[in-house]
């Protein structure tokens, strides 16, 4: 898996590169690139955004500044990009992120995100270069940077070696083991803290007790909540 990453934050990655499953991911193969969109601007004064046409507040990214970085990078037209890889747009309206649409992703070798900033992309970059949009909630960040974070941490967990245990990622929320519902409650030491006991259940050794008793709070958590 290689994901790249088109960002004018590159610096913002720095830290997510250190967390131990990202890095475990990259380890076992992974690839993750940042391209700084500013760095191939073909502007001067190193500029990447201008006003919107017909007015309005905030500015938006050019559509030739991100056609310069992506032919530079991919050494090929920008808009034929996305017939080798998938190339994703991050947008408030994008299609929403869940579980399914993490997975798919996980299953590519190639994935390039976009990341916008101050009011957004032209919509030619998102017409033209993107193949699809993406958008982690319904709720607008400052930039795509975020929204690449969480695309890239949901995607990298995923793959064979970025969690320590082989079944950690098997059996987690909204995973095939569980019919596609949210995780069953976790309890740890001490079995019992300010009167607030663990469940009997879990205590007991029973191996085939405790799958069942977990299915069935994972199936009561998918009908209590959205
Ligand atoms: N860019 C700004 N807000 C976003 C969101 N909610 N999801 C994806 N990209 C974004």
């Amino acid at each position: 898996m290689e994901i790249d990453v088109f960002t004018l934050f590159p610096e913002w990655f720095e830290w997510f590169q250190t967390q131990r499953h990202v890095r475990n991911a990259l380890d076992a193969g992974a690839r993750l690139t940042y391209v700084d969109i500013r760095e191939h601007t073909p502007l001067s004064g190193r500029q990447v955004d201008d006003t919107p046409f017909g007015g309005g507040a905030g500015m938006v990214l050019r559509v030739d500044v991100m056609d310069a970085a992506l032919s530079a990078h991919y050494r090929m037209d920008a808009a034929a990009v996305r017939d080798t890889r998938r190339v994703i747009a991050l947008t408030p309206a994008g299609r929403p992120l869940d579980e399914a649409y993490v997975r798919e992703l996980s299953e590519q070798p190639a994935l390039t995100l976009l990341c916008g900033r101050y009011e957004g992309l032209d919509e030619r970059i998102v017409e033209h270069f993107a193949g699809e949009t993406l958008s982690i909630g319904r709720y607008v960040l400052s930039g795509g940077e975020l929204a690449a974070m969480v695309v890239c941490d949901a995607v990298l967990r995923k793959l064979p070696g970025a969690l320590g245990h082989a079944d950690s990622a098997a059996e987690e929320s909204f995973s095939d083991a569980l019919g596609g519902m949210p995780e069953y409650p976790h309890y740890t030491r001490p079995a019992e803290y300010r009167g607030w006991k663990v469940p009997e259940v879990l205590l007991s050794g029973h191996h085939d007790r405790i799958k069942r008793w977990r299915q069935e709070q994972s199936r009561l958590r998918g009908l209590q909540r959205p």
